[in-house]
């Protein structure tokens, strides 16, 4: 089991690129895998929970070529997928299980899903109850409604169905099933959140309509769609470039570039955060071809301040509540994280492990039913603290020991690799900047030959 070393780190100055968005590379193979055609998809992220997807596809019989980490040629087959000879691994990955429940849920075969010991706690009748009530037939084998999961697909009736918590996961399984039932389904959010795979739909030419109700939004979809075939490149994910720009936040006199990421609105909630809490934040938008905003963000740091997240911004930065709780622990004031029950059963627990955690380094902490209160500002101690096997926990707290006294040391830390590989290599470029990289051989034989 890997551990991260962390200790306090000089000023930020640098102009960095992340990996490419996790929500947006899981849809861009499901929804190429069931398009009319060939599609290649470029800046792909070559997480641990994304490559469960390329191989899920797979066993469903579609053929994916990986020339590169980030590159994947997909020949979609128009939504026919074959019975798969074995149980489908999902990982860590709850966006995977839950898009596959949708998916599968059209297709005339059993399906059985499976996840590590995370993912077999998490819920699942969320999925579970709109797919049945469209006539699928899903029986959880795990305790309280959760994975393994059996799936036997059919012909889906629509279904107007309201959402009883905000989750982009959820409206996305509804959706996918959408595509192949018998007319027109309308999914309402209480909240609006992340909208990729409704933009990445219209992208490959599915037919859909959005309306506004209320403080919330209703998706209807007509069924019997194919999407058309489309290459996609994905852009950095704004979840991983947070833990960056949060330790650039947090320090007086950094500055940092982060190119080529994602700007889409129902994502970028961490930047009106920091700039409330007292950064400089300038967000330019570069281009919006594939109906997702992309672009750069500077930041420069500054004295942070509290602030309060609640309603519904939650569900904007529900990714980016541990290191949104750091920066809370980093500023002056008291900082209140409410309406997060949902951090409650992400991949740990999360309120629970920020709070031990953020106690452990000496910070005073409230957990709330819903939240967080965080009386930051103290200086941090540094300590021995657990991801929880969480990768957002693990680099969270990465960054909160760049600003410690002491050493840090997070246990556990293998877990980083199903959202952020790299991330390490990058943290130890900040850490040590005027190091030079060791230099790369990547052909030893080559080497000897030049010499
Ligand atoms: C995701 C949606 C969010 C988020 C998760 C990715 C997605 O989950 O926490 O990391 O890609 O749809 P919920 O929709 O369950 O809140």
């Amino acid at each position: 089991m890997s551990e991260l070393s962390v200790f306090r780190a000089p000023t930020i100055e640098a102009e960095i690129r992340v990996p490419g968005d996790k929500s947006m590379s899981h849809r861009a193979v499901l929804l190429s895998a069931i398009s009319n055609g060939v599609c290649v998809v470029r800046g792909f992220l070559p997480s641990h929970d994304c490559q469960c997807t390329v191989n899920a596809m797979r066993n469903f019989g579609i053929t994916i070529e990986q020339p590169e980490e980030t590159t994947l040629i997909i020949h979609g087959q128009r939504g026919n997928l074959h019975p798969p000879s074995q149980a489908i691994d999902c990982g860590n990955s709850g966006t995977l299980m839950r898009l596959l429940c949708g998916l599968v849920a059209t297709q005339p075969f059993e399906s059985r899903l499976v996840g590590d010991g995370s993912l077999s706690s998490r819920p699942m009748r969320r999925v579970i109850e709109p797919l049945t009530q469209m006539g699928a037939s899903i029986d959880a084998l795990g305790a309280n409604g959760a994975a393994p999961l059996v799936i036997r697909g059919a012909r889906l009736r629509p279904i107007r169905y309201e959402l009883p918590m905000a989750s982009a996961q959820v409206k996305s399984a509804i959706l996918f099933a959408a595509l192949r039932a018998s007319g027109k389904t309308t999914v309402v959010e209480p909240f609006p959140t992340r909208d990729h795979t409704e933009r990445m739909m219209s992208y490959f030419l599915v037919q859909s309509q959005r309306e506004k109700l209320g403080q919330g939004i209703a998706i209807s979809l007509y069924g019997d769609q194919v999407p058309e075939s489309r290459d996609f490149t994905v852009p950095g994910d704004i979840s991983s470039a947070a833990f960056w720009l949060v330790a650039a936040a947090a320090q007086e006199d950094s500055d940092l570039l982060v190119r080529d990421i994602g700007l889409n609105k129902t994502r970028t909630g961490i930047l009106s955060v920091l700039l409330r809490m007292g950064a400089r934040v300038r967000e330019v938008i570069a281009d919006c071809d594939q109906r997702e905003p992309r672009g750069e963000v500077r930041i420069q740091g500054g004295r942070l301040r509290g602030t309060i997240i609640a309603g519904d911004e939650v569900p904007n930065v529900v990714d980016e509540i541990p290191i949104l709780a750091v920066a809370g622990a980093l500023a002056h004031g008291k900082t209140v994280i409410c309406d997060a029950k949902e951090l409650r059963v992400k991949e740990t627990d999360r309120l629970a492990a920020i709070a031990t955690n953020l106690t452990a380094m000496g910070v005073e902490v409230v957990e709330l039913d819903d939240g967080l209160e965080i009386y930051g500002g103290s200086p941090l101690l540094g300590a021995r603290v657990k991801s929880y096997g969480d990768h957002r926990v693990a680099m969270a707290f990465a960054i909160a020991g760049m600003f410690a006294r002491d050493q840090t040391v997070i246990q556990d830390t293998d877990c980083i690799a199903t959202s952020y590989p790299g991330f390490p290599e990058q943290l130890q470029r900040f850490l040590a900047p005027d190091e030079k990289p060791p230099t790369l051989v990547i052909n030893p034989a080559e080497a000897l030959e030049k010499n």
